[in-house]
C-alpha cells in the first residue's frame, strides 16, 4: 500500500533541508561503492548519502561495518543524515530462493511475499536498508539474459509478482528493523532489447509501454516500494535515465511517485556513450532534469551539479526535489530516529527460512510430460542421479544469487539420498563435467548407471552463469554435449526422468521427445534439492505454470501468446512443419515454413499428478455497462486419484477496438488445490476497467463492443463465452 503523507515527517524534513547548503544536498544525491576509508571520508564531509556492496559477503562483522559507516554519517558529517546501504538481494541473501521467473511460475504471490520477507529479515540482521529490486521488466525474448530476473512475458503476474515482492521487502513497516526499502527496476523498456542483446536499443510505441511495460512498476508504486531504478537502455531514442517522458512526467507526476530514482549502475555516464550527451555535465543536467535524484558510482552529478546551480543551468529546485525525495525514504526507514543496528544470530538460514525456501522452489517446478512415471514410485530399488547439474550447488542457485553460499546448498543428489536412504539406492554419474561442457569421457560412467538402475532422474540444462546481467544468448537449446548425453542415457532403456535447470526459457522438443517426463525447475536455490525430491517421489504434486512459453525453435523469437492476430493469422490446420525441414506453404498466412508458429508450451501451461475438468462456464450477464463488473465462474473438479493444485486463469479479447488488441491477455488467476473427486465452483469477478488500453491519445478508454473470455488452464486452451460492453 501507498505509504500516506506524514504531516511530523514532512515538517520535519523539509526543516532539515532548510539547513543543508548545496554541498550538503548534492551529497545526498551521491551513492558510492564499498565501505572503503575514502567513502568513509566522504560519508563523514556529508558528500556521500548512499553506498551499495558496503561489505564483502565474506565480511566477518558486516554489522559493526555498517554501525562504523552509519557513525561517520550521523556523529561524523555536520548534519548527521544517516546513509540508505543497497545491496542487490535479488532473490534471497543467504538462503537463497528460485530466480524471479521462477517464482513467478509459482503463480503464487503470497508465497513470494514470503519468500521476500526471509530476504528482508536475513539482509537487514546483515547491514542492509536497501534492495535493488524486485525487477519487473516485461521479457518477451528469452535470449536476453535477464528474462531470469522477471516475473516473465505478462504484465498482469509480473506486477502481482513485483507487488508482492515490495509487500515482502518492506513488510508492514518500513521502518522496522528488518524491512528493506524496494527498488522496482529498470524502469522502463529494458527487457525489450533488440535481438536479446543485453543493453541493446528499445524501440517501443508509447501506447505499448503503457500497456505492456508500465503496469508492473505502477503496480510496485501502488504497492508502496519506495524507490525505483532507471534503465541502461536506449528508449525511442531518449536513454531511460534521462527520459523525462517516463521519469518526470509519467511516474512522478501522473502516478505522484514521492519516493526517489536511482540510476542503474553508472547509466547517466553512459548517457555519453549513447550520444545523447556531449560529457558529464549534459548528462548531469540531463539525469537531473529528468528526474533520476540519486547517481550509482559515476561522477556526474558530484562533479558538474555543483557549477550547474551556480551558473543557474540546473534550478536548485530539481536539486531540493531530488534530497526532499532521498530524505522522505531515509526517515520513512527510520534512519535518523533508529541509525545504528544490533547483531541478530541466529538469523540467516533458519529452519523456518528454509523451510519456506523449499516450500517455493518446490511450488515453482513446472511439469511439462509424465507418461506417468513420475512421482517415482517404490518399485524403484535403484535410482541414477545422472547430469552436470545433480550435484552442482552453485549452479542451483542461478544467477544474481550474491551472497548466497554453494556450502549451503541441498543439490537434488543429496536429498533424494536421505529421502530414499533404507529404500532404495541412488547412484549418481555426472556425464559432464559442466552444463557448457564438450568432454564426452564421463559419457560411458552414465550409461552404465542408467543400465544398473530401475530409474533415471537426469539433471540438465543452464549454469549459473549463462543467464543473468550480459549473458545472452543466440541458442536455445542444451548447451555443450547435453543433448549427446541424454541420447546415450535414454538408449539404455530405463525410463529418464529429466530435470532442466535453467535461467531462461529453452527450446527442447528433442528433450521433450526422448524422454519419460520433464519438470522444469528453473534455478530452484538453496533448497532446490529437497523441494526436487518431494516432487519426483510423491511428496507434493507439481502445481508451477509457464511465466513464459517455451519455443520450439529460437528462429520463432519474439514469441508470446499475448500477440495480434494479424489479417492472415496461421490456422490450426497449418501446424506440423517440422523443425528445419521447408515445407511449402499451402496458404499466405502468417507462420514459417520450416517449424511450426506455436510454441512447444503455452504461457500458462504445467500438468501435476492429478487431472481436472473444467465444465459449466457461467457468465453473470450476457452485457455489461462501462462501470459494471462481471462475474464468471466455471465448475473445476479434481478428476484424478490425488490432490493437487490447479492455476485457473481468466482470459479476454477485445474482438474490435480503436486499435487492434491482443487474441488473449490475462486477467485474474487463482490457484485452487481439490481432493480427489473433489469439486468447486471457481468465479472471478472482471471489472470493466480491465477491459481499459492506452488509445492514440494516450489517455486509458474502455471501448464499447464485443469481448470473448476464457477460463482454463493455460493461454492455449479453455472454455469460453462471449458478452458485450456496452455505452
Ligand atoms: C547492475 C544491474 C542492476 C543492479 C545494479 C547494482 O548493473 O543492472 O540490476 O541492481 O547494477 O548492482
Amino acid at each position: 500500500m501507498r505509504p500516506r503523507r506524514s504531516r511530523k515527517l514532512e515538517a520535519r524534513l523539509e526543516a532539515l533541508l532548510a539547513q543543508m547548503t548545496l554541498a550538503e544536498k548534492l551529497g545526498q544525491l551521491n551513492q558510492a561503492h564499498g565501505g572503503t576509508p575514502e567513502n568513509k571520508a566522504l560519508v563523514g564531509q556529508g558528500r556521500v548519502g548512499s553506498l551499495i556492496n558496503l561489505c564483502p559477503t565474506d565480511c566477518p562483522d558486516p554489522v559493526a561495518v555498517y554501525n562504523s559507516f552509519q557513525e561517520a554519517a550521523v556523529k561524523g558529517s555536520r548534519l548527521g543524515i544517516p546513509l540508505i546501504i543497497g545491496r542487490d538481494v535479488i532473490h534471497g541473501f543467504r538462503t537463497m530462493f528460485p530466480i524471479p521467473l521462477g517464482q513467478a511460475a509459482s503463480f503464487d504471490p503470497d508465497l513470494v511475499c514470503q519468500a521476500a520477507r526471509v530476504a528482508a529479515t536475513e539482509a537487514a540482521s546483515w547491514g542492509i536498508n536497501w534492495t535493488f529490486a524486485p525487477m519487473v521488466d516485461i521479457a518477451r525474448d528469452p535470449r536476453w539474459g535477464r528474462s531470469a530476473e522477471g516475473g516473465g512475458e505478462d504484465p498482469v503476474l509480473a506486477s502481482r509478482m513485483g507487488a508482492a515482492m515490495v509487500r515482502g521487502f518492506q513488510g508492514d513497516d518500513l521502518g522496522a528493523p528488518d524491512s528493506l526499502a524496494a527498488c522496482a527496476k529498470h524502469y522502463v523498456g529494458y527487457g525489450a532489447a533488440e535481438g536479446g542483446r543485453d543493453y541493446n536499443t528499445t524501440l517501443i510505441p508509447e501506447g505499448y509501454l503503457r500497456d505492456v511495460y508500465l503496469p508492473p512498476f505502477r503496480a510496485c508504486v501502488e504497492a508502496g516500494a519506495a524507490t525505483l531504478m532507471s534503465a541502461f537502455n536506449d528508449l525511442n531514442g531518449v536513454p531511460a535515465s534521462g527520459n523525462e517522458l517516463t521519469l518526470r512526467r509519467i511516474l512522478k507526476k501522473e502516478w505522484g511517485f514521492d519516493g526517489f530514482v536511482v540510476s542503474d549502475w553508472a547509466s547517466i555516464d553512459e548517457m555519453i556513450s549513447h550520444g545523447y550527451c556531449a560529457n558529464r555535465r549534459e548528462a548531469a543536467r540531463a539525469a537531473l532534469r529528468a528526474g533520476v535524484d540519486m547517481e550509482m558510482v559515476s561522477p556526474c552529478y558530484a562533479e558538474h551539479l555543483p557549477d550547474l546551480v551556480a551558473r543557474g543551468e540546473v534550478p536548485l529546485d530539481w536539486v531540493d526535489d531530488a534530497v526532499r525525495r532521498i530524505l522522505r525514504i531515509k526517515f520513512r526507514l527510520g534512519l535518523f530516529d533508529r541509525p545504528f543496528i544490533e547483531p541478530r544470530p541466529g538469523v540467516l538460514l533458519n529452519p523456518a527460512h528454509l523451510a519456506t525456501a523449499r516450500r517455493l522452489a518446490a511450488a515453482c517446478c513446472v511439469l511439462l510430460k509424465n507418461d506417468g512415471v513420475l512421482p517415482l514410485d517404490c518399485g524403484v530399488r535403484k535410482l541414477a542421479a545422472i547430469g552436470p547439474l545433480a550435484d552442482a550447488p552453485a549452479e542451483q542457485m542461478g544467477c544474481w544469487t550474491v551472497d548466497g553460499l554453494a556450502r549451503d546448498v541441498v543439490t537434488p543428489l543429496a536429498a533424494l539420498r536421505e529421502a530414499l536412504a533404507g529404500r532404495a539406492e541412488v547412484t549418481y554419474a555426472p556425464g559432464l563435467p559442466g552444463a557448457r561442457s564438450t568432454d564426452t569421457a564421463g559419457f560411458a560412467e552414465a550409461v552404465a548407471a542408467a543400465r544398473g538402475a530401475d530409474a533415471v532422474a537426469l539433471f540438465l540444462g543452464e549454469d549459473a552463469g549463462m543467464s543473468g546481467e550480459a549473458h545472452c544468448r543466440a541458442f536455445l537449446d542444451l548447451p555443450g554435449a547435453q543433448a549427446g548425453l541424454l541420447e546415450a542415457v535414454a538408449a539404455a532403456g530405463r525410463p529418464v526422468v529429466v530435470v532442466v535447470m535453467a535461467g531462461r526459457a529453452l527450446a527442447l522438443p528433442d528433450v521433450l521427445a526422448k524422454s519419460s517426463a520433464v519438470l522444469y525447475a528453473w534455478h530452484p536455490g538453496t533448497m532446490g534439492g529437497p523441494a526436487l525430491a518431494d516432487l519426483l517421489l510423491g511428496a507434493e504434486s507439481p502445481s508451477g505454470r509457464l511465466p513464459v512459453c517455451l519455443p520450439r525453435h529460437v528462429g520463432q523469437i519474439p514469441l508470446y501468446y499475448a500477440k495480434r492476430n494479424t489479417g492472415r493469422p496461421a490456422r490450426d490446420e497449418e501446424r506440423g512443419a517440422p523443425a528445419g525441414t521447408p515445407l511449402d506453404p499451402k496458404d499466405f498466412t502468417s507462420r514459417y515454413m520450416d517449424v511450426e508458429h506455436t510454441p512447444l508450451f503455452p504461457f500458462g501451461f504445467g500438468l501435476t499428478y492429478s487431472s481436472f475438468e473444467y465444465k459449466e462456464l457461467q457468465l453473470s450477464s450476457p452485457a455489461i455497462g462501462r462501470d459494471d463488473a462481471l462475474t464468471a465462474s466455471i465448475r473445476l473438479t479434481n478428476t484424478g486419484r490425488r490432490e493437487a493444485v490447479e492455476v485457473v486463469q481468466l482470459y479476454v479479447r477485445d474482438v474490435a477496438a480503436s486499435l487492434t488488441r491482443p487474441v488473449r491477455e490475462l486477467k485474474d488467476f487463482q490457484r485452487v488445490r481439490l481432493g480427489p473427486g473433489e469439486s468447486r465452483r471457481v468465479e472471478f469477478v472482471l471489472r470493466s476497467s480491465q477491459l481499459a488500453f492506452h488509445g492514440p491519445d494516450m489517455k486509458l478508454r474502455v471501448e464499447a463492443g464485443e469481448f470473448r473470455l476464457w477460463i482454463g488452464p493455460d493461454a492455449a486452451r479453455g472454455d469460453s463465452a462471449t458478452f458485450a460492453l456496452t455505452d
